[in-house]
């Protein structure tokens, strides 16, 4: 006779499995039966021992205690298993540190661009959108540029070479006369053209701001790019003056660079405006004592706008006695350079995350 007496093991079990509440303690019970070197691995071992006649029923009795014990331990399991997980133990390590998801950001032009919008909106601009494929007439004719003009060179441009087919496409205009009106197709090289657009499809009055991309082609370096970003604006009615434009960009300006920033205008030329002045900021980095960033000068140039010209108005069909106005252009990078203190505008382009990542 083996030991081990069966029916007291059977009285046993439910003793034991009843305290059970952990699930390293029913891992514990279930060796201490199931085993290897358990107690029905014994009961099994001492089958041969037995005097031929007894091994049948024995090996019967040894086999419903083991099918009894692996229930009752799948039955507590499921009992224990669930809330300990809940409870942060067992398989699930709750001090394991998480994955962060790395959230996407806007651009910093992009936030340029919107923080800028922004503040003419709040002044009651609209935004508008133009092509970046232009006519030579909304690039250049229409605003007061002759193709002959010697102003068109600091507008270096690139130009199409399309069928005259497709210009009409695009342009919406058929026939040699028409063609010669619009003129060639081009990447628009700065926003300007959009002041011809909206002039000709709306009448006074106007307040209105254009973001887009523009192209010219300058070799690439620290302050160069084929593609750039500029914010055109403009305003239209009767006795538009001067004065409203220093309002307009001085809040502007003190919107983007802070309240203390001083302003000045210098006498300029543009062929579009009359008279017509760029625009400085006493520089953010010496406060206008002058230092490396504004070349000692204690100024930095921002914009450049004025009293849009009689012959821009004429050219849109608009009376030039009747309505004044004026506009401004800007280069969304230079601003982005001087508020982020960014000096090499190819980062913009680069799309290296460790740049993108600091906006
Ligand atoms: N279009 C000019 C440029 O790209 C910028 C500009 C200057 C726009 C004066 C204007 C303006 O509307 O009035 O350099």
């Amino acid at each position: 006779m083996p030991n081990i007496d069966i029916d007291a093991v059977k009285a046993q079990i439910d003793a034991e499995i009843e305290k059970i509440n952990s699930a390293p303690a029913l891992e514990d019970f279930r060796i201490k039966y199931l085993g290897r070197k358990g107690i029905v691995a014994q009961l099994t071992a001492s089958i041969p021992n037995l005097i031929p006649h007894e091994r049948q029923a024995f090996g019967q009795k040894v086999n419903t205690l083991k099918n009894r014990i692996a229930s009752l331990v799948e039955e507590k399991q499921k009992t224990l298993v669930e809330p300990e997980r809940q409870a942060g133990a067992g398989g699930v390590d709750m001090g394991m540190p998480g994955i962060a998801q790395d959230l996407g950001r806007l651009h910093p032009l992009t936030q340029v661009i919107d923080e800028i919008c922004a503040i003419f909106m709040r002044m009651g601009f609209s935004i508008v959108e133009g092509p970046e494929i232009e006519t030579e007439h909304n690039n250049f004719t229409g605003l007061n540029i002759p193709l002959e003009h010697p102003s068109r060179d600091v507008f270096d441009t690139f130009y199409l070479k399309l069928a005259s087919e497709r210009v009409s496409q695009l342009t919406g205009s058929t026939g040699k006369l028409a063609n010669r009106q619009t003129g060639k197709l081009l990447l628009r090289s700065h926003t300007s053209p959009v002041q011809i657009r909206v002039m000709q499809s709306r009448k006074p009055p106007l307040a209105v701001v254009v973001p887009g991309r523009v192209y010219r082609p300058d070799a690439v370096d620290a302050s160069h790019s084929f593609m750039f970003h500029q914010i055109e604006g403009f305003m239209v009615d009767k006795n538009i003056a001067f004065s409203d434009l220093k309002g307009v960009l001085t809040i502007l300006a003190k919107a983007v660079f802070g309240k203390e920033i001083k302003m000045r205008f210098r006498p300029h030329f543009f062929p579009f405006t009359e008279p017509s002045a760029e625009v400085d900021i006493s520089c953010i980095i010496c406060k206008g004592k002058g230092c490396s960033v504004c070349g000692r000068k204690g100024w930095l140039e921002i914009l450049g706008s004025g009293m849009i010209h009689p012959n821009v108005f004429k050219n849109v069909g608009y009376g030039p006695k009747k309505y004044t106005g004026f506009a401004f252009g800007m280069g969304v990078e230079r601003i982005a350079m001087l508020k982020y203190g960014i000096n090499d505008i190819r980062l913009f382009f680069e799309n290296d995350m460790r740049f993108l990542k600091q906006f």
